[in-house]
């Protein structure tokens, strides 16, 4: 579960664009996560799309129209009462209403009576979009805080090319999320330094050594510091799985690499969560040629390793110049002996919390979507989470992580 949206009442309103049908996977999102969600239509809107579509998906009553008396009066309720308005899509039509404070039909009358945040995605075709008249709407909106998101670039329903297709449901559904941590989340306004994934060590240009970490906890990690409104860097290995859409994402490959990445974005940072599952070892010579069997042979085929640069202790020294980051978690996969390890790494590389999984349990460890994990703190408090999914996990962390910072700031 979602934890930041859940509860939370999200108005959506929909206006007259081919684009609705990606508003009901929208609405779908934003149940699934536990958000109450009222949809608001414009007659236009119901033209491509039914209220009935959306209350299947919200299973809550839709405003399609304000001439009832319940609609009448629920607006300035829905207003009022919202944590956040999304228009998705919004036609330049709408997006005009909403410049000018125009409230003749639901949507645009919902939205002069918001109390809260309100996220606009844009959908239109051929040059709308890109007119003078819709640009100055647009700036107006902004120099109110409105959110404008996308639209993106693409193939248009008409099947001109250019900018006007309302941004993917997932990217509004994470913006959302951030919007509302920034307001309400425990992380608003502080700087979070995540990594995430494996890190590669080149032998030759087609080969390299690396282990079997997906990234999946480093990404739900870095999720669950957007929710919490933190701004959040992610310094990500080779991940195959998307990325936080509101996280600024560094890629990176080999271990020096993410530690110079690391080491920058750390400066007046406020925690760093240091999931990446860094090599140890690399290569002491790269080939510039591709290595062929016959030389190998010659060379009795052995590879001579050697260590890497330890990423945490580089911070650990930093750190204790510059008081930054202020909270260091680390993680520790083991094999065996979990909180002995565990708690060695803990104390040597100066951490104030250490997530420790045991790889070889059943639901824990690379690849799946569960994990296992103890925790420790400064004080050798041990909390035992049991098996939960990775984002549940990642909640915790980021909770923990937060109360550190907090007692942190207050002994200060
Ligand atoms: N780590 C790091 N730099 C490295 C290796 C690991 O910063 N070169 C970090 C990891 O991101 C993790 C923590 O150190 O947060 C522990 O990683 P782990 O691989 O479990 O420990 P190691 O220090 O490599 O120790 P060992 O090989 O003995 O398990």
């Amino acid at each position: 579960m979602i934890s930041i949206l859940k509860n939370k009442r999200i108005v959506l309103g929909v206006s007259g664009s081919i684009a609705c049908y990606k508003a009901l996977d929208l609405a779908s999102k934003l149940t699934q996560a536990g958000a109450l969600v009222d949809v608001a239509m414009t007659g236009a809107a119901q033209k491509f799309i039914t209220p009935l579509a959306f209350r299947s998906i919200t299973g809550r009553p839709v405003y399609s129209h304000m001439w009832d008396e319940r609609e009448h009066v629920q607006h300035v309720n829905l207003g009022e009462e919202a944590d956040l308005m999304v228009v998705a899509p919004a036609t330049a039509n709408t997006i005009a209403k909403l410049a000018y404070g125009l409230a003749d039909d639901i949507v645009s009358l919902t939205a002069i009576s918001l109390r809260a945040p309100l996220l606009v995605a844009p959908a239109m075709d051929g040059g709308m979009y890109a007119h003078p008249t819709t640009q100055a709407n647009v700036a107006t909106l902004i120099s109110r805080e409105v959110e404008i998101i996308g639209p993106a670039e693409g193939r248009m329903a008409s099947g001109l090319v250019g900018k006007g297709r309302m941004v993917e449901p997932a990217q509004i559904l994470a913006r959302a999320r951030s919007v509302l941590g920034q307001q309400k989340g425990t992380l608003s306004g502080r700087h979070v330094v995540v990594t995430a994934g494996p890190t590669r060590e080149p032998i030759d240009p087609v080969r390299f050594i690396t282990n079997r970490s997906t990234g999946k906890q480093g990404l739900a990690l870095a999720q669950a510091a957007l929710d919490a409104g933190a701004k959040v860097t992610l310094i990500a290995g080779p991940i195959a799985a998307p990325m936080p859409p509101d996280a600024e994402v560094i890629h990176v490959t080999s271990t020096q690499e993410m530690h110079d990445a690391t080491v920058k974005a750390c400066q007046n940072s406020d925690i760093l969560l240091m999931v990446a599952a860094v090599a140890d070892f690399r290569p002491a010579t790269i080939s510039n040629q591709k290595i062929k069997k016959t030389a190998a042979e010659e060379w009795g085929m052995a590879i001579s390793l050697e260590r890497t640069l330890d990423i945490l202790e580089a911070i650990k020294q930093r750190r204790a110049d510059s008081g930054s980051p202020k909270v260091v978690v680390g993680f520790a996969a083991e094999t065996q002996n979990p909180f002995e390890y565990g708690r060695g790494k803990l104390i040597r590389k100066g951490l104030d919390l250490i997530a420790i999984n045991d790889v070889t349990a059943t639901g824990a460890g690379f690849g799946v979507d569960t994990n296992r994990v103890l925790l420790i703190n400064r004080s050798e408090a041990v909390t035992d989470l049991p098996l939960m999914s990775k984002t549940a996990v990642a909640e915790q962390i980021v909770s923990m992580a937060a109360g550190i910072l907090a007692v942190k700031e207050n002994q200060m």
